[in-house]
């Protein structure tokens, strides 16, 4: 492993807390020792205080931490009387020796060598020992003494041994003679079973380097600047310890506008920055202001059922402004005297008097415009309109319109076409076109196109608002207007193939959506 150079090894020391600074100087010397061992040289208080350490420690690679399992024998309560009594083989084995060397079984417990509960478990060590032999002889079970028995008569087996040394303290099973220990584990209640695990710190090439670029205890570290050591003045005894930002946390994740409401506001704070004033209006419109003063002949498609929200409740609206009403009345039938022949039908004030969802916020723009004919004037509009549309991947009934008029005598085509690129190169999108369209209140009517991800992605209308529509509300001066659709924009900068995903509160992909860029 290669190491770090001085100054991030300087930065790691200074980071350090008390704890971890403590832990490094114990272990330092030592290269490896248990958790224990470091509680005491590192004065440590509780062992949990030296695992902290360890473990914020071990993040910042300067040690390593390892865990092994092993069992510990303790002598039990059998085996204590065994220690005094000898184990039953050997009683046996004596007890034999002492009848010169065989005897009959049942003489075992007749003469009080063995307690009936222990004969079997005697007798049954005695063999596999290989004490003794067992013969059949009428009838009666008889012992006699091998050649391994006098041999190990006077001698301590190995189970023997591991008794004695477990009479005063308990001992890590990997310290004991396996095969006394085995023998001794075989039995019942002779010893007692725990696990253990033991903790050992080793340090690490970075923990050496870290150690020895002149660490030491430090002054008592705060990881907060308080009222109190701040008025007490004690904040000169004290270091203040600096973030880590590189120590692990987790990611929260807390609440955030929903992304539409998001492009919204950033499209708003682009107006606003562009200069431009936020108009908007009731959704609930009559026809006269989402149309008729819009030059939008009655008989138009857009005005069918099909394609407009009519209400019931209320059913009409009346046109309060009766000069007003007059004049597009005119303009529509005839022209009004414009240089301009009107549609040519007659308008009826009833149909203009029906009550609808806005189809297009341009509705808001005409009515903001007839109770303010000021020049020059920018004002904008991000807000919600309706349409019959079935709902599918690219329609949804309900959507938002971006929109904006510019009024001034100067205003012009190359006027429109900047301020239209300048507004999208802020949201994101660096090219704009302008393409021949239609529209019965605008002249010249441009679509307008974005350039998003090698594609040009339409947005909706613009142009220049038609003499019919602004000299009726007494505008002399040129209004350029458009009105673009929002939720395409907010598909293509979130990736959506759905338009649908923007209105589903999708809570996983709302949390893991992309930043905007
Ligand atoms: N109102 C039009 C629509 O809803 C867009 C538009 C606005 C066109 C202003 C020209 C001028 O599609």
């Amino acid at each position: 492993m290669t190491l770090p150079p001085p100054e991030k090894i300087q930065e790691i020391r200074e980071k350090l807390s008390p704890g971890e600074r403590r832990l490094l100087l114990a272990l330092a010397p030592l290269d490896e020792a248990s958790v224990e061992h470091i509680q005491v040289k590192g004065g440590f208080d509780q062992l949990v205080e030296v695992m902290n350490s360890a473990s914020w420690a071990k993040g910042k690679g300067l040690v390593r931490l390892s865990e092994r399992l092993f069992d510990v024998l303790a002598i039990d309560d059998e085996g204590r009387r065994y220690l005094k009594e000898g184990l039953p083989e050997r009683r046996a084995l004596k007890f034999l020796l002492s009848k010169g060397g065989a005897a009959p079984a049942p003489l075992l417990v007749k003469e009080g060598a063995l307690t009936i509960e222990e004969q079997q478990i005697g007798l049954g060590w005695l063999k596999r020992k290989g004490w003794a032999t067992f013969s059949k002889v009428a009838a009666e079970t008889v012992l006699e003494v091998t050649d391994k028995g006098r041999a190990e008569a006077e001698a301590l087996t190995p189970d023997e041994e591991v008794l004695r040394k477990l009479e005063h303290k308990a001992i890590p099973a990997d310290d004991l003679d396996k095969v006394g220990a085995d023998w001794l584990r075989s039995r019942k209640s002779v010893v007692r079973i725990t696990d253990h695990i033991e903790r050992r710190l080793v340090i690490t090439e970075l923990g050496k380097a870290v150690a020895a670029s002149g660490l030491d205890a430090g002054k008592p570290t705060v990881g907060q600047l308080t009222h109190e050591l701040l008025s007490t003045g004690k904040w000169r005894e004290v270091q203040l310890r600096p973030y880590d930002i590189d120590a692990f946390a987790p990611t929260l994740v807390g609440g955030r506008p929903h992304p539409l409401r998001e492009m919204i506001d950033e499209s708003r704070r682009i107006f606003l920055e562009m200069g431009f004033t936020e108009i908007d209006d009731d959704f609930v419109q009559s026809a006269f202001w989402n149309m008729d003063a819009l030059f939008i002949p009655q008989d138009h498609p857009a005005r069918d059922i099909q394609d407009t929200f009519y209400l019931e409740n209320p059913k009409k609206i009346p046109v309060d402004d009766d000069a007003l009403a007059a004049k597009v009345a005119a303009v529509h039938e005839n022209g009004g005297g414009l240089p301009s022949t009107g549609w040519g039908y007659k308008w009826s004030r009833e149909l203009a008097e029906q009550a609808l969802l806005r189809t297009h916020t341009t509705a808001a723009t005409i009515r903001h415009l007839a109770k303010n004919p000021h020049s020059p004037q920018k004002v904008f509009c991000v807000s919600r309109c309706f349409r019959r549309e079935a709902v599918d991947a690219m329609h949804l009934p309900e959507f938002f319109q971006i929109e904006g008029i510019v009024v001034e005598p100067e205003a012009s085509l190359s006027m429109l076409k900047g301020t239209l690129t300048e507004f999208y190169r802020r949201l994101g999108f660096p090219k704009v076109r302008l393409n021949p369209s239609y529209f019965p209140y605008t002249e010249p009517s441009m679509e307008v196109q974005v350039w998003y991800n090698d594609k040009w992605l339409e947005l909706g209308g613009s142009g220049v608002f038609r003499p019919e529509v602004t000299l009726p509300l007494g505008i002399k001066d040129p209004v350029l207007a458009w009105g673009h659709g929002l939720e395409r924009l907010a598909m293509v900068r979130f990736g959506l193939k759905d338009i649908r995903q923007l209105y589903l509160s999708d809570i996983d992909w709302l949390r893991h959506r992309p930043l905007l860029p």
